[in-house]
């Protein structure tokens, strides 16, 4: 039975690559029912850390102001051996080894569409990332919340930014990875301040504190991380990333990890803590609850896909024959894609029912 993340990775997949993400037809309603983490927090929270971190991987642009500006849709792939690769879904057949021109091409795609005017835009980059340290596991970074705009920047944006991480927490099957720095009131934090505004009892939104190591000598944050100051229904995950320092001396993401289980494990208030902290368990808790989600949305999933072929359908005989070339074939492979996914998804429900599931 194939990885149930992987197959709403391809429908993900199919519907962007049909050039429809959120505006046409029958498919904005599929697209917003599949589940997905969103990662939501203020510039400099750590977000761009953390999501490198469970990716194992240096590969995010990185630099001052609103460097993410365009969703990043982040597909990893656990593959059992071999060689890490990552491919765009805008270059198909290109397979990168150089985790480098990762970067460097997030940053030109960015600008493709933005036109380096430094604007935002919403229309995703799908990344995958294949690799034998990975979970499998589908992100979705999104630009920093701020508080005012940066030279050559439009007032507006400040609003922008607020306006499409809404959108894209306030779809209920979305779940919500709220970044807050340990070195500042989690009562101003911007993660919390949304994601408290679209689930107010925390039931989609796993909280993240980022820079423990930065807090002030003689306070902790036992508190937040054990549920007293912040209740969120999913416990607090705490972690440590690079610093500054560290990206400058290129200390590898291994090594971080390393030292992130270290940095738990050998400090006596965090110490008791310690196996559900860090890094690489974000990933794996993150890995399992989407699998959760997504096994719990099938049939509503299903009877969606069947909704989407009957719209098509009837949308391909409407416009009878000749169909445009463009739009009737667009069609048809949307089409046929749904289909593949319907018995794909009726096979999996009743491998469920037999037991046959693993
Ligand atoms: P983003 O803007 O939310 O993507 O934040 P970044 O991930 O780029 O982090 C901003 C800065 O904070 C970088 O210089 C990071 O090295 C640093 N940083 C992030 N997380 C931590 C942490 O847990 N500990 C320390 N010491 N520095 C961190
Ligand atoms: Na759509
Ligand atoms: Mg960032």
């Amino acid at each position: 039975m194939e990885n149930l993340i992987s197959l709403v990775n391809k429908i993900q997949r199919a519907c962007t690559a049909l050039g429809d993400h959120g505006e046409e037809s029958a498919m904005p309603t599929l697209w917003d029912s599949l589940p997905a983490i969103a990662v939501v927090g203020g510039q400099s929270s750590g977000k761009s850390s953390v999501l490198e971190s469970i990716v194992g991987k240096d590969f995010l642009p990185r630099g001052s102001g609103i460097v993410t500006r365009r969703p990043l849709v982040l597909q990893l792939h656990k593959i059992d051996e071999g060689r890490e690769y990552a491919e765009f879904m805008h270059l198909p057949r290109k397979r990168f080894t150089d985790f480098a021109a990762v970067r460097q091409e997030i940053s030109d795609e960015t600008d493709r569409e933005t036109g380096r005017s430094k604007a935002i835009s919403s229309v995703p980059i799908h990344l995958s990332i294949f690799s034998p340290n990975v979970v499998n596991l589908t992100l979705v970074d999104l630009p920093g919340l701020t508080k005012v705009a940066v030279e050559g920047q439009p007032d507006s944006i400040v609003h922008d930014i607020e306006n499409m991480v809404r959108a894209y927490i306030e779809k209920p099957n979305s779940i919500i990875l709220a970044i807050s720095p340990a070195n500042q009131d989690l009562a101003t934090s911007d993660a919390i301040k949304i994601s408290r505004e679209v689930d107010p009892k925390g039931e989609r939104t796993f909280g993240v504190l980022t820079k423990i190591d930065l807090m002030d000598q003689g306070t902790n944050a036992v508190d937040i991380l054990e549920g007293r100051s912040y209740k969120l229904q999913f416990p607090w995950i705490g972690v440590v990333n690079r610093s500054q320092a560290d990206i400058n001396k290129s200390v590898d993401m291994i090594a971080a990890r390393r030292r992130e289980r270290e940095y738990f494990a050998n400090s006596p208030e965090y110490k008791h803590l310690t196996s559900k902290m860090g890094s690489e368990h974000l990933g794996r808790v993150l890995s399992k609850h989407l699998e959760i989600v997504i096994k719990s949305r099938i049939p509503g999933l299903q009877s969606l896909i069947s909704k989407t072929i009957g719209e098509l359908e009837a949308e391909l005989s409407r416009l009878g024959k000749p169909i445009a070339a463009d739009t009737g074939g667009k069609l048809y492979v949307i089409m046929e894609i749904s289909r593949t996914f319907d018995q794909i998804f009726k096979e999996h429900l009743d491998g469920v029912r037999s037991g046959g599931d693993k």
